[in-house]
């Protein structure tokens, strides 16, 4: 979703901000732009498309860059960041969403601003130079003080007038990169990384600003704080693409080596003791994270741990009953989804603790979380995760206490990539418009998540489900030559394959992702170990993709971190 850069320094920060917008690009965006300081003079560009690196403006030491995903208003030059005051005297780029822009704008309205955009954002900078020119000073901090205690919702800020940049953060991220002489404040730490590792992280509600070479921080109630800078040990993607077509390829591949990264992690003990004095655990995640906390319930419950997964979208059921005496393990790549954010608060409200499963450190949900269990998979770039669902699946088999030969688990995937991609490139000619997908116990996590992944990328309705459910409806739907994919395990086997039976006597075409091959197949796709069994669906949706021409690294309306509600 939108990203924030900004820059503070001796040099010409212009080269930086644009780079460091491209570097951004990973959370997916519509339209980008920024605005700069020269002599004193406010000068800002934002257009619609992809971030050009050619230097624009004037040169600058002071200077704040922005990619918007849209929520409020199209894609259009009007609604892309940074807006600017009316005098032109203030810019400012925002994350999240000012639920009160409305009658924050009609208030402004009627003091005569003008407003030129559809975006809650244009509210920020005409706001900030209402309550600047209000004091008497005209004191610009004073302005962006009064602004933030008077913005809902949630927002992630950067301001600059002259020569002060400010910023704040309440339920969006926000980073300040520290080197010798500059400062960057970023929503995440890609665009700054080849700089400095070093990071100050923002706390919620925290707020600052930079000035004459100083900067000045407060937190929600205004009471200065120490600026504490954290290593980041995190490396963004330099490499690129190593040689695939897309990063999400790129990613598909890497499994041979994430699963055995994962499975590398040192905390397990640690969570498997923690999980052991509580009465129930909720796994709560969003989309492929979610997917992956129905397999980790499946694996959970196998060794009668309780264990319930929840949709952090959805959590509102369960909150009557959040208390001490459960615990809650979140499953989050980014580290920054604002549903699972809301839940977390909520657990913590009521005194639980929380077992992380996080990809991207240093993220606000890996700082929330009280044992982390880090995925260890390196960046994942594409929007649709692909690796960090099998890392995720590896975790939850060792917190259940399986016994996963991950050497074993990642040779056999080497062995059997390249064989899955072929047969994906085989299969796609056989799936056009519907596909169902069904599974049992934990393969209804990797069913599910098959789907999505071909949905998200390929546009095809795709529609995950479990195998016995089919005869309560989803039958209906089964005709000749309809795709349905099966995913059998050792234990549902038999099951799955009488399912099976049933879509092939009406008609449809069933490919089998099993340990061993059975008549009902029309197409049969061999995997000896479940929790690789989403592989081959992660190469289908792939090439599913590419035969259609898009591109599955930016899928249409979604993106990479999803920071709003
Ligand atoms: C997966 O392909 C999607 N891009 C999406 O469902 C994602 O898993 C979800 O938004 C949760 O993200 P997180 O793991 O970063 O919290």
């Amino acid at each position: 979703m939108c990203g924030i850069i900004a820059f503070v320094g001796k040099e010409d920060g212009r080269k930086f901000v644009l780079e460091g917008l491209k570097k951004l690009d990973y959370r997916g965006y519509d339209s980008w732009g920024i605005a700069g300081v020269n002599n004193d003079e406010l000068w800002h560009y934002k257009t619609t498309g992809l971030v050009k690196t050619e230097l624009i403006g004037k040169e600058s030491h002071i200077i704040i860059g922005h990619t918007r995903w849209c929520t409020h208003g199209k894609v259009t030059k009007e609604n892309a960041h940074p807006h600017v005051s009316n005098d032109e005297k203030i810019a400012a780029v925002h994350n999240g969403i000012i639920d009160n822009y409305l009658e924050l704008k009609e208030m402004l309205e009627k003091e005569g601003y003008k407003f030129y955009s559809d975006t809650d954002t244009e509210v920020i900078p005409n706001l900030i130079s209402y309550y600047t020119n209000k004091n008497p000073e005209k004191n610009f901090i004073e302005g962006f003080k009064q602004t933030i205690k008077q913005l809902k919702g949630s927002f992630a800020i950067a301001a600059l007038h002259e020569k002060t940049l400010a910023f704040a953060r309440v339920n969006s991220p926000l980073l300040i990169g520290v080197a010798e002489g500059e400062i960057y404040i970023a929503s995440d730490a890609a665009p700054f990384l080849e700089k400095t590792n070093k990071a100050v992280f923002l706390n919620e509600g925290d707020w600052g600003y930079y000035e004459k070479g100083n900067m000045y921080l407060f937190d929600k109630n205004e009471k200065p704080i120490e600026a504490k800078t954290e290593e980041i040990h995190w490396q963004y993607n330099e490499q690129g693409k190593n040689g695939y077509s897309h990063f999400m390829l790129k990613e598909i591949y890497e499994q041979v080596n994430t699963i055995v990264n994962a499975a590398a992690q040192p905390n397990i003990q640690n969570a498997k003791d923690e999980i052991k004095k509580f009465s129930e655990i909720l796994l709560v995640g969003s989309g492929t994270s979610y997917n992956a906390c129905l397999a980790g319930a499946s694996f959970l419950s196998k060794k009668n741990i309780k264990a319930i997964p929840v949709l952090a979208s959805e959590y509102q059921l369960h909150v009557p009953f959040f208390d001490k005496e459960k615990i809650m393990i979140i499953v989050s790549q980014s580290g920054e989804t604002a549903d699972l954010i809301e839940v977390v608060n909520e657990a913590k409200n009521a005194g639980m603790k929380i077992i992380g499963i996080i990809n991207v450190p240093g993220s606000t949900l890996w700082r929330k979380s009280d044992i982390l269990l880090g995925m260890n998979a390196g960046q994942e770039i594409g929007v649709a995760s692909t690796k960090a669902y099998t890392s995720t699946l590896t975790i939850f088999s060792l917190l259940a206490g399986e016994k996963i030969d991950e050497t074993e688990l990642s040779k056999y995937t080497n062995e059997k990539i390249k064989e899955w991609h072929e047969q994906a490139k085989e299969l796609i000619q056989k799936i056009k418009k519907d596909l169902f997908v069904i599974g049992k116990e934990e393969a209804l996590s990797y069913a599910m998540e098959t789907a999505l992944k071909v949905k998200e990328i390929s546009y095809i309705r795709a529609e995950g489900l479990a195998a016995g459910e089919l005869k309560h409806g989803t039958l209906a739907l089964i005709e000749e030559d309809v795709p349905v994919i099966s995913i059998a395990t050792k234990e549902t086997r038999q099951d799955l394959i009488n399912n099976a039976l049933e879509i092939k006597s009406r008609g449809g075409f069933i490919i089998g992702i099993d340990s061993k091959t059975h008549p009902c197949y029309d197409y049969f796709i061999s995997c000896k170990y479940p929790i690789l069994s989403i592989i081959p669906g992660q190469l289908l949706a792939y090439e599913l993709a590419i035969s259609k021409g898009y591109n599955p690294d930016k899928p249409r309306n979604l993106a990479k971190s999803v920071t709003v509600k």
